[in-house]
């Protein structure tokens, strides 16, 4: 299952995941959390010093090893150079699978032992804002993407993404990879005016989406995102003590966190879950498909030299059961 934690700064999208993984982690979910958001906050969010989330390799610095990897012997994507964050995969192209291991988790995965469990931490690295943007070729958040388009993920496993609402996700198509998005508002008109962006995006493409309001402090703030966001709020979470000790240096086990926002946790998780009966992997294909010709078209054939369109392979469809895939 791909489930992103999407909203404004400071809304609360690190907490959050951060929060997630590590329910996920304590229920023995095999999970790999992913850091993408402009702000790389997530391993320290879940418990990683300064020196070791400083260590992080950076999935945009090893985009030509991804590239070649996951093109494996595609003939139509015949060198890393001609690989976009869109190009989709056919057959031939190597394929993800949460718990196996490969060369790409073994250049950008760390495991972090959480809650008794383990997870796999990965992360974009560092971006600013004007690495955000439809025709970015070297795109950081594009590692992320040819990562998730060549995923192969069941339902008992999980990929939790910590992600920037900004224009690229849009561009790119970045925000139909996931069977959930979570979005994080505050009770404040801010919050909500990203929700009726996201929203609108997600209408037109059947992205699931539920609202989770943060910083929630009384029954005036609940009502406030229940008339701005209506059946799509899920799940309010206020202020957690056990949070704020664990931004003070002082991390406690997740056993200790608020029953209610425990409770939160399970109902997110419910959510996820129930969303896979509604998995259709031929839409998840055309819909990679769609916006990688809408990028080939507005600049990337252009970029590389080469009719990118090429690279559907039309008889390919990702799913649970892999085709053929080179040794
Ligand atoms: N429910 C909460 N209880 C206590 N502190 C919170 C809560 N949610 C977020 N915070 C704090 O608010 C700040 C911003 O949260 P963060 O998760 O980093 O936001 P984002 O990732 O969306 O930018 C952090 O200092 C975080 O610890
Ligand atoms: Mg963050």
């Amino acid at each position: 299952m791909k489930i992103a934690f999407v909203g404004k700064g400071g809304s609360g999208k690190t907490t959050l995941s951060g929060l997630f993984v590590r329910h996920l982690a304590a229920a023995r979910v095999p999970t790999i959390a992913v850091d993408a958001d402009i702000n790389q906050h997530l391993g320290a969010a879940l418990g990683m010093d300064e020196a070791e989330a400083a260590a992080m390799p950076a999935m945009g610095a090893e985009l030509p090893l991804i590239k070649d990897y996951l093109r494996g012997t595609n003939p139509r994507v015949p060198s890393a150079d001609l690989m976009i964050k869109t190009t989709p995969p056919g057959t031939g192209s190597r394929l993800i699978r949460v718990t196996e291991d490969n060369p790409v988790f073994d250049a950008c995965a760390r495991p972090l032992s959480l809650e008794d469990g383990s997870v796999r931490l990965l992360a974009t690295g560092p971006f600013t804002e004007s690495d955000l943007g439809v025709s970015c070729y070297h795109s950081k958040t594009g590692a992320v993407e040819l990562f998730l388009n060549h995923l192969v993920d069941g339902r008992e496993e999980y990929v939790v993404v910590d992600m920037t609402a900004g224009s690229d996700s849009f561009a790119s198509g970045m925000f139909t990879r996931f069977d959930m998005t979570f979005l994080v508002v505050e009770p404040t008109k801010k919050g909500t005016a990203v929700y009726r962006q996201y929203k609108e995006y997600a209408r037109d493409f059947g992205v699931p989406l539920r609202v989770v309001g943060n910083k929630v402090q009384n029954e005036d703030d609940r009502d406030f995102l229940r008339a701005e966001t209506g059946p799509d709020l899920l799940v309010t979470v206020g202020h957690s003590d056990w949070v704020r000790a664990m931004e003070k240096g002082r991390p406690g086990a997740l056993t200790e966190l608020e029953p209610e926002n425990a409770e939160a946790l399970r109902r997110l998780h419910s959510a996820a879950d129930g969303t896979y009966a509604h998995r259709d992997w031929e839409r998840y294909t055309q819909q990679m498909v769609h916006f990688h010709l809408r990028n080939a078209e507005s600049w990337a054939s252009e970029r590389v030299g080469a009719d990118l369109a090429a690279q559907v392979d039309p008889d390919f469809v990702l799913r649970e059961t892999p085709q053929a895939q080179p040794v």
